[in-house]
C-alpha cells in the first residue's frame, strides 16, 4: 500500500494546532494568529461555522444543557456524545474535530477510557478529545495518547465538577488555587496533551498559565490573552434562556428571529395567506375534469 503525502491539504491538524502557540518562557512569538473554536452539536451548525473559518469545532459536552435540556452536562451519555459528533462530522470539512469526554467515561480506569476515547475517533470522526481535570488527569491523559488520541485538557472550571465544587464559579482567586491552576496546565502538558482549555480564570492567572506552557491555551472567561478562544455556539448565537455569563458575547439573535418567524406563519395559517396559491400543487389541465376535485 502506498500513502500520499498529506502536503496540500487544508484540514487543520493537531501539529497546526501546536505550532500555533503564542510564546512561552519569554521566546518570541511564533504566530500572532489566535486560534477560533466554537462549539456545534449538529450537521447544519458544524458545516456553517466550518466554512466561516474556526480552527477547531468542539462536540462539547454543554450539548446536555444546551440541545438537549438537561439541568447540568453530568447525565449526557457517551451514545448522545458519538451520535451528536457524527452528525458533526459530516458537516466538517475543514476545521479539527474535538469530542468532549463526557462525565462517566474516564473514571473507570485507564482501559476503560482509552475504550471509550478509541470510539470517539472510530465511530464517530472525532481527530482529538477532550478531558476535564488537571494534575489527576495526568497519567490517563499519557495513555491516550500513547494510544494515538490527541488530548486536550480543560482546567479552571470544569463543569462537570459542579457537585464537587458546589457550583459554576470563577476559579483560581487566591495565590494557592491559582498556583494549582498552573501546575495543572503544567502537568497536562507535560502528559502530552496538545491545547488546553483554561474556563472562568482571572485574565492575570490565564496569562500566567500561558506563559508557562509549551501548548497553547484556549480561553473562555479567561481574558484576552490565551493562545486562543472558545465560545458555545449558543451562546454567541443568542439561543440559550435565562442567565449567560459576562465573557458570553452575543453575536447574533436567532432566539429572537426563530420565535418571531414561527410566530408570523402561525399567525398567516389562522389568516389563511398560508399557503398561497403560489405554494400549492395544481392538477394539470388535462386531468381537471377527469378527476373528482373541488373548484377553488
Ligand atoms: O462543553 C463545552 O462546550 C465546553 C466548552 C465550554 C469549552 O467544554
Amino acid at each position: 500500500m502506498s500513502v500520499l503525502p498529506s502536503e496540500g491539504h487544508n484540514r487543520v491538524t493537531v501539529p497546526d494546532i501546536l505550532s500555533r502557540k503564542k510564546f512561552h518562557s519569554g521566546q518570541p512569538p511564533v504566530t500572532e494568529r489566535k486560534i477560533t473554536m466554537l462549539t456545534a452539536y449538529d450537521y447544519p451548525t458544524a458545516r456553517l461555522v466550518d466554512q466561516a473559518g474556526v480552527d477547531i469545532v468542539l462536540v462539547g459536552d454543554s450539548l446536555a444543557m444546551v440541545v438537549l435540556g438537561y439541568e447540568s452536562t453530568l447525565p449526557v451519555t457517551l451514545d448522545e456524545m458519538l451520535h451528536h459528533t457524527r452528525a458533526v462530522r459530516r458537516g466538517v470539512h475543514r476545521a479539527l474535530l474535538v469530542a468532549d469526554m463526557p462525565f462517566g467515561t474516564f473514571h473507570n480506569g485507564a482501559d476503560d477510557a482509552v475504550r471509550n476515547a478509541t470510539r470517539f475517533v472510530k465511530e464517530s470522526g472525532a481527530a482529538a478529545v477532550k478531558i476535564e481535570g488537571g494534575e489527576r488527569r495526568m497519567e490517563l491523559v499519557s495513555r491516550l495518547v500513547e494510544a494515538e488520541i490527541p488530548v486536550m485538557g480543560h482546567i479552571g472550571l470544569t463543569p462537570q465538577s459542579l457537585n464537587a465544587l458546589g457550583g459554576f464559579r470563577v476559579q483560581g482567586k487566591t495565590a494557592e488555587t491559582a498556583e494549582a491552576l498552573v501546575r495543572d496546565a503544567q502537568a497536562l502538558a507535560a502528559a502530552g496533551a496538545f491545547s488546553i482549555v483554561v474556563e472562568a480564570v482571572p485574565r492575570e492567572i490565564a496569562a500566567r498559565i500561558t506563559e508557562s506552557v509549551p501548548v497553547p491555551t484556549i480561553g473562555i472567561g479567561a481574558g484576552p490573552e490565551c493562545d486562543g478562544q472558545v465560545l458555545v455556539l449558543s451562546d454567541l448565537l443568542g439561543l440559550t434562556d435565562g442567565h449567560t455569563p459576562k465573557f458570553a458575547r452575543q453575536y447574533a439573535h436567532v432566539g429572537e428571529t426563530i420565535r418571531a418567524a414561527a410566530a408570523r406563519y402561525v399567525d398567516d395559517v389562522q389568516k389563511g395567506s398560508f399557503p398561497s396559491d403560489a405554494e400549492s400543487y395544481h392538477l394539470p389541465p388535462a386531468a381537471r375534469d377527469a378527476v373528482p376535485a373541488k373548484k377553488v
